[in-house]
């Protein structure tokens, strides 16, 4: 038997096959392209898995398929499987993702919180096996969270524990896109990123590379930063600056023994990460960036 795994963002689509063992046979991308709404965004969730089970000649509806889980930016109720009003899926509401998807494939789905998914990945088969407190922070379209305390996933009440991204983090700063303001995700995500750093673009005649560039992403503004760029730099130093004060918060909340960092915008990894991750209070939790230089455990102490 095998299982399929779908990690829906608001920027890729990914779908990977995977063994028993949890072993990756096979995966898949595509764009999102959520502007375009639930529908199609679903049928491109259905081609990818299709795509990739066909390429390994497996038939998704046939009884080779243990299940599908699905993991997708919240909120999101993970027990009767629908997707509520993610900010970053725009034109969602109230979708029954898991019946979509079980009735398309037949085969049993599960639903669940993106970071949520993310943290008992790490947990069963990734970098944390056995790490009893361990905490999966995504900085991505969004900011989200999955939390582990003493070996058990925090759900809450209707599975939106841990919803660090929309954690206000500054009462006056920028409205997100869940209508609050002053949300971490509004200010530290790659869509927060890029916003501000157009509004400055707007506000000032200050010259910037980025001027030149159309539909600069958040990953430009770091380069553009490392370059040299004060208007770039201005914006990665408050959102290092935000983003260490979200991070002290969390610590103090969860008490994580570990906090895992996963998502495109973490791929800046030490340059945007190594200052809010080095004040003492962070000291006594271990810190993990994924696919940076920041890899394999490192102690933040060591950083201070
Ligand atoms: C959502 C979270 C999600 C994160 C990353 C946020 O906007 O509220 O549930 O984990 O984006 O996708
Ligand atoms: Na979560
Ligand atoms: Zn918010």
């Amino acid at each position: 038997m095998f299982i399929i795994g779908v990690d829906l963002g608001g920027t890729l689509i990914r779908a990977g096959l995977f063994t028993e063992a949890g072993e990756m046979l096979d995966r898949e991308e595509r764009d999102t392209l959520a502007a375009e709404g639930p529908e199609a965004v679903i049928s491109r969730i259905k081609e990818a898995v299709f795509h990739v089970c066909d390429r390994q000649g497996i038939d998704v509806r046939h009884d080779q398929i243990m299940g599908l889980g699905i993991g997708c930016p919240g909120p999101l109720n993970p027990y009767p499987g629908v997707v509520l009003s993610p900010p970053n899926l725009p034109g969602w509401e109230h979708i029954p993702l898991r019946d979509i998807l079980s009735e398309a494939f037949n085969v049993p789905v599960y639903l669940n919180n993106d970071a949520n998914a993310a943290v008992l990945g790490e947990y069963y088969y990734g970098s944390s096996k056995g790490t009893n407190n361990l905490i999966y922070m995504t900085i991505s379209t969004g900011i989200g969270s999955g939390v582990l305390i003493d070996g058990r996933l925090l759900l809450g009440e209707n599975g939106n524990a841990g919803e660090v991204g929309h954690m206000v983090v500054d009462v006056n700063g920028p409205v997100c896109g869940c209508g609050n303001k002053g949300c971490l995700e509004a200010i530290a995500s790659g869509t927060g990123i890029v916003k501000r750093t157009k509004a400055k673009l707007t506000q000032t005649e200050q010259a910037s590379p980025l001027r030149d560039i159309d539909g600069f992403t958040a990953r430009h503004v770091f380069e553009a930063a490392k370059a040299g760029d004060p208007l770039a730099m201005e914006i990665v130093e408050e959102t290092r600056y935000y983003l260490g004060v979200g991070i002290a918060n969390i610590i103090n909340l969860y008490n994580p023994q570990k906090i895992v960092f996963g998502g495109g915008v973490s791929k800046a990894g030490d340059f945007l990460l190594k200052p809010p991750l080095k004040s003492p209070d962070r000291k006594h939790c271990q810190v993990l960036v994924k696919g940076c230089s920041l890899s394999g455990p490192v102690w933040a102490a060591m950083w201070g």
